[in-house]
Order: structure tokens, then C-alpha cells, then sequence
């Protein structure tokens, strides 16, 4: 087969050389080797004639840019949130959306239980604070913060991560409340020893609220000012799945006041934006999105991503397509 007779697909960043080179057998790509992405228009004019795109979450396809791509079959998508792209504008168009669930699950638990301790135990304050040379003389309430063993966390969504740090939560004897769209088979609920109770339940009752839902439009802000002062003062908000279910201004606001007591934070509304008043807060562990950042779960994310783009070119169903509605099969 020469390379002209192989589907033409845009890789519009860096990826890792494993996924690139299983993609480089079947497929005649045109690599973006860069960690910068690219611009909305050099996107459009590189994605156009292309069958496949392996993207990532800073590639926005609205159904405007969808509507400019006629010839794409397969659009990949190296994360397991998809809100960078407009799933059922492109299911209209025939278009398959895939993404990476699975791949990153217990990475990104990881990082919400690091930022979880790290703010109740005031972990990056602390180091600011001895860089910085302010450590004289230990004295009885240097850097205290929230204990995690025997305090009640609220999940916020409750799928793959969501359980995942459950399973994490019940090694620090924690009680674990879990609000989500649909209730859980109650022997998920019995081994995971998690309770489902309402919203509202779930912000008064908690010391620590860790959000694991996608964004979607019933998500955006689903965390604002009103639902920021149900929570208790020592409370503590963890966000590891998308940035605008936290409205920022209102979370910086709580955390000056110290109507709650700190947030840990890897998902921005505007990023790499991070609002000021975050910026400007002691009582906040910040990070830039790198939940699921170890080498092993990136590579598999990729090598996923790959896969899923080289079944729909296929003509076969991806194994992780996001919008069935999609597929003629
Ligand atoms: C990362 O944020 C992802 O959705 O995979």
C-alpha cells in the first residue's frame, strides 16, 4: 500500500512515539509535532480533507468548525471529558467522537486524593511558607490544618473516578456521601460503603466535596455562591473533572472569606486562565490540570485515542464512541 492510498489523519499535537507510530502504519498523518496547539484557523485548514482526527482538550469543534469538515469520519479525542467538542452537532454529520475512559481513572483519583490532603494539610502553604524562610521556631499551631482520617467526603459524581476515590476514602476510615444523577446498584453502594444522599445533603454534611461530573450544560456552575455557602466553614472543594462546574469568582470569594476553609484545584473556567482571586488566596492548592499526568496513563490515553480513530477508519465501531447516535453500522 503506498502512503497516498492510506486515510489521511491530523494528529493536531504531541503525542507519545508508541500511539504515533501505531497511527503512522495504517495512516498518512500529518503530525503536529508541538506541545503548543494549534490556532482555531490553522486547525480548520490543517483538519480540512482529513477522515480522522486524533485532538486533544484545547482543540475546540464547535458545529460551526464541524460544519467546515465534510470529509471527516472519525474525530478521537486523548481524554475522557469530551466537552471541547460538540458531540451531537458531529453525530448529525455522521462524524464518530471517541474518548479515553478508563485509561486515566485511577491516576486522576490519585490527584484528587493528593489534593484533597494537601489542602487540609495546608501541604503547599507550608512549603511557600519554609522556601520563603519564615520558619523560625516550631510552635503549637504551626500550619494546622483538617484531619482526613474519620471525615466525611461527598462525591460529586459518582462513575469511574468518582468511585475510585470512594475506594481510596475507605482506607482513611472516611464515611463517603455520593450525590449523582442516577443512584448506584445498591451492591456497588455496599462494597464501595458509600451513601447516596441529595445535593443539598451532601454540602451541609460534608468536610471535604470532591466534584468528578462532566460538563455539560446541567453541570456548568453547578457549584456557585449559593451552593458554596451550604458547606461547612472547615469544609474543603476539591476539582479534578472540568473547571466551569466551579463558578472561579465565587469559589475565590468563599475562600478570602473563609466561608469555607481551602479548595484543591486542578480545572480552571478559562484555562490556562486562573482567576486572581485564586491566585491571591493562601487556602488553596492550585494545579494546571494535570490529573491524569503520569507517563504510563498519558501513553495509554494515546495509544487508546489511536486505537479508537483506527477502528472507525475501519469502518468498525470504535470501542469508546461517545455518540452512538452516530453510528450506521
Ligand atoms: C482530562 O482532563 C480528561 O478529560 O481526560
Amino acid at each position: 500500500m503506498t502512503a497516498r492510498m492510506k486515510p489521511p489523519v491530523l494528529v493536531t499535537k504531541k503525542l507519545y512515539p508508541k500511539a504515533l507510530e501505531l497511527l503512522q502504519a495504517t495512516a498518512d498523518v500529518e503530525y503536529h509535532d508541538s506541545r503548543a496547539g494549534l490556532s482555531a484557523d490553522r486547525l480548520l485548514t490543517k483538519a480540512k480533507g482529513k477522515v480522522g482526527i486524533v485532538c486533544q482538550l484545547t482543540d475546540k469543534f464547535s458545529a460551526e468548525v464541524l460544519a467546515e469538515l465534510p470529509d471527516l469520519k472519525v474525530l478521537s479525542n486523548v481524554a475522557v471529558g469530551y466537552d471541547n467538542i460538540d458531540a451531537a452537532a458531529a453525530a448529525e454529520r455522521g462524524v464518530l467522537v471517541t474518548n479515553t475512559p478508563g485509561a486515566l481513572t485511577e491516576t486522576t483519583a490519585d490527584l484528587a486524593f493528593a489534593l484533597l490532603m494537601a489542602a487540609a494539610r495546608r501541604l503547599t502553604e507550608a512549603e511557600r511558607f519554609l522556601r520563603d524562610g519564615k520558619w523560625g521556631e516550631w510552635y503549637i499551631d504551626l500550619l494546622c490544618g483538617y484531619d482526613i482520617y474519620g471525615a466525611t467526603l461527598g462525591l460529586l459524581g459518582m462513575g469511574r473516578i468518582g468511585q475510585a476515590v470512594a475506594r481510596r476514602a475507605q482506607g482513611f476510615g472516611m464515611k463517603v456521601l455520593y450525590h449523582n444523577r442516577t443512584r448506584l446498584d445498591p451492591a456497588v453502594e455496599d462494597a464501595l460503603d458509600a451513601k447516596y444522599v441529595s445535593f443539598e445533603e451532601l454540602l451541609s454534611e460534608s468536610d471535604f466535596v470532591s466534584v468528578h461530573t462532566p460538563l455539560t450544560p446541567d453541570t456548568r456552575h453547578l457549584i456557585a455562591a449559593a451552593e458554596l455557602s451550604r458547606m461547612k466553614p472547615t469544609a474543603i472543594l476539591v476539582n479534578t473533572a472540568r473547571g466551569p462546574v466551579v463558578d472561579e469568582a465565587a469559589l475565590a470569594a468563599a475562600l478570602d472569606k473563609r466561608t469555607i476553609a481551602a479548595a484543591g484545584i486542578d480545572v480552571f473556567e478559562r484555562e490556562p486562565e486562573v482567576h486572581p482571586g485564586l491566585l491571591a488566596v493562601e487556602n488553596v492548592v492550585l494545579a494546571p490540570h494535570v490529573g491524569s499526568a503520569t507517563i504510563a496513563t498519558r501513553t495509554r490515553m494515546c495509544t487508546m485515542a489511536v486505537e479508537n480513530c483506527l477502528a472507525g477508519l475501519r469502518g468498525e465501531r470504535p470501542p469508546n464512541l461517545v455518540n452512538p447516535q452516530a453510528w450506521k453500522g
